[in-house]
């Protein structure tokens, strides 16, 4: 179904993000009629770029996908139109108001892909020209802020000008399908839940690998480090999906409610046991899908403007994390994220207990534990492993095997991306798949404590080669415990 008539404004607007990510979705959003010609969405960035300049960015990332419907292009970059502004200077901001002031009707929303220093000006602006009126949202790109004090002081800065109501805290983690998935198979299921607790499940892991390494975000990443960057929101939003009790029903607040309890729940990882919990790594001059390619350190100096020697961010992050509640007491929930790794992949593996005795002979092979895996890309899918008897008249010999459902072949198309569905969201108004005020701030307060561990130690993040799995300080904080990373699911 079409939505409302819109005015969406990307300030940050030439981006990695906007052109690569929000532009591409709305373009496919736009293609299957779900985006009403009335609506217009607005580039905004220092650049001194023009409309016509700003649409030529625009159709070289649609590339490929565009090409074969180059009368859908045409209407769709019709609405697409940039002003420069810049959130600390008045030049434009006038001209700007009174462009959207043409539209009453639209819905508007301002999309901040922008640092998040930058968010509370843009607001204040947006609510001095009284923007924020009527059926007006925000949307903030993460990290909010850079630890729990910047979080509230952003959050409390930005609710002055919208009410939390109006403000949509994207995760693009929650947009996507597979993600959104974990519902449906958990509370559409009678099957899982009466397993998926402490008593039944051993651990569950959750890998989000990336093969890239930061690109062109070397001066915003190495503020950051995966742990501010994937950690603290992505992953944790995750391991909520998985470890939530069951909310009473889909809207958004009983969602949010059962996620915020998690988040309340984890245990504690501060300089007492942070080196024993934690791993941090940093990729070096390596491989990444058969090309040589540069270390961390090179890559930061290719964009930034004063070159440095050596960086103590980390590109790599492995922990171990555990729920404090009745469900997952004992269950560890084994976190790894990272740049330049082996494969891109990112899956949540929940692996269950073996069975309490075995009546088959040695000579019938190891049994294995039943898993699990929610792949959530690519080729997203589901695999449950099985163990069953090996066919054929030689004795009984024991097999693991999955049931495999791949979404590709279950559901044909491909899978769309996950800001066409947030986006849509923001403009129908639905905030089931946004964080909540609470939940950032809850995810801080388990988060800076880590931080703080690392700062404390002042030790270096570990040297991985790029084209690995991280450093072997990872393997080894999950083979202690006598598990091992699931990489090749057999
Ligand atoms: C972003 C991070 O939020 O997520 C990036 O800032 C990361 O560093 C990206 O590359 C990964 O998203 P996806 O959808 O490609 O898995």
């Amino acid at each position: 179904l079409p939505v409302d008539t819109f005015d969406l404004v990307i300030f940050g607007g030439t981006g990695d993000l906007a052109v690569r990510k929000l532009l591409p979705a709305l373009f496919h959003r736009f293609v299957d009629g779900q985006i009403q010609p009335g609506s217009r969405i607005l580039g905004v960035a220092r650049e001194g770029l023009d409309d016509d300049g700003y649409r030529a960015q625009i159709r070289a990332a649609l590339n490929g996908a565009a090409e074969s419907q180059p009368d859908k292009l045409a209407a769709f970059l019709k609405l697409v139109g940039y002003r420069p502004l810049d959130a600390r200077k008045d030049d434009g901001w006038d001209d700007f108001a009174k462009l959207l002031a043409e539209r009453p009707g639209n819905v508007r929303v301002f999309y901040l892909s922008t640092s998040p220093e930058l968010f509370v000006d843009i607001c204040q602006r947006l609510g001095h020209y009284g923007l924020n009126q009527g059926e007006s949202r925000v949307v903030l790109e993460k990290p909010i802020g850079h630890d729990l004090v910047s979080a509230n002081r952003i959050n409390d800065d930005v609710g002055r000008v919208f009410a939390e109501s109006q403000t949509f805290r994207i995760d693009h983690y929650l947009g996507k399908e597979t993600v959104q998935n974990l519902l449906a198979l958990r509370f559409g299921n009678a099957l899982f839940e009466p397993l998926w607790n402490a008593g039944h499940i051993d651990h569950v892991q959750i890998t989000v690998a990336e093969t890239l390494g930061v690109e062109k975000r070397g001066p915003y990443y190495d503020h950051a480090g995966a742990l501010r960057d994937m950690v603290q929101n992505h992953m944790l939003q995750l391991l909520c999906m998985v470890a939530m009790e069951p909310p009473a029903s889909m809207s958004p607040d009983a969602v949010r409610d059962e996620k915020l309890k998690v988040l309340h729940s984890l245990k504690r990882i501060d300089e007492g046991n942070a080196s024993q919990l934690t791993v941090r790594g940093q990729y070096r001059a390596g491989a990444a899908e058969g090309h040589s390619v540069p270390g961390y350190i090179e890559d930061l100096n290719s964009t930034a403007k004063t070159k440095v020697e050596k960086s103590n961010t980390e590109t790599f992050v492995a922990l171990k994390a555990e729920i404090g509640n009745w469900r997952w007491a004992g269950v560890p929930f084994y976190l790894r994220t990272g740049k330049r790794l082996a494969e891109r992949v990112s899956e949540i593996v929940v692996a269950f207990k073996p069975v309490p005795h075995s009546i088959f002979t040695a000579a019938a092979g190891p049994l294995a534990q039943n898993r699990l895996v929610l792949r959530l890309q690519p080729d997203e899918g589901v695999k449950l492993w099985l163990t069953i008897k090996h066919p054929g008249p030689g004795g009984l010999r024991l097999r693991h095997v999955p049931l495999d459902m791949s979404f590709a072949e279950a559901f044909g198309a491909q899978q769309p991306d996950a800001y066409e569905r947030l986006l849509l969201d923001v403009v129908r108004g639905n905030p089931t798949l946004f964080m909540r005020r609470d939940e950032v701030e809850a995810a801080w307060r388990w988060a800076d404590p880590i931080l703080a561990a690392w700062a404390a130690s002042g030790e270096a993040p570990r040297p991985y080669t790029s084209g690995t799995w991280g450093p072997s300080a990872s393997v080894a904080l999950i083979e202690r415990d006598g598990r091992t990373w699931d990489e090749d699911n057999e």
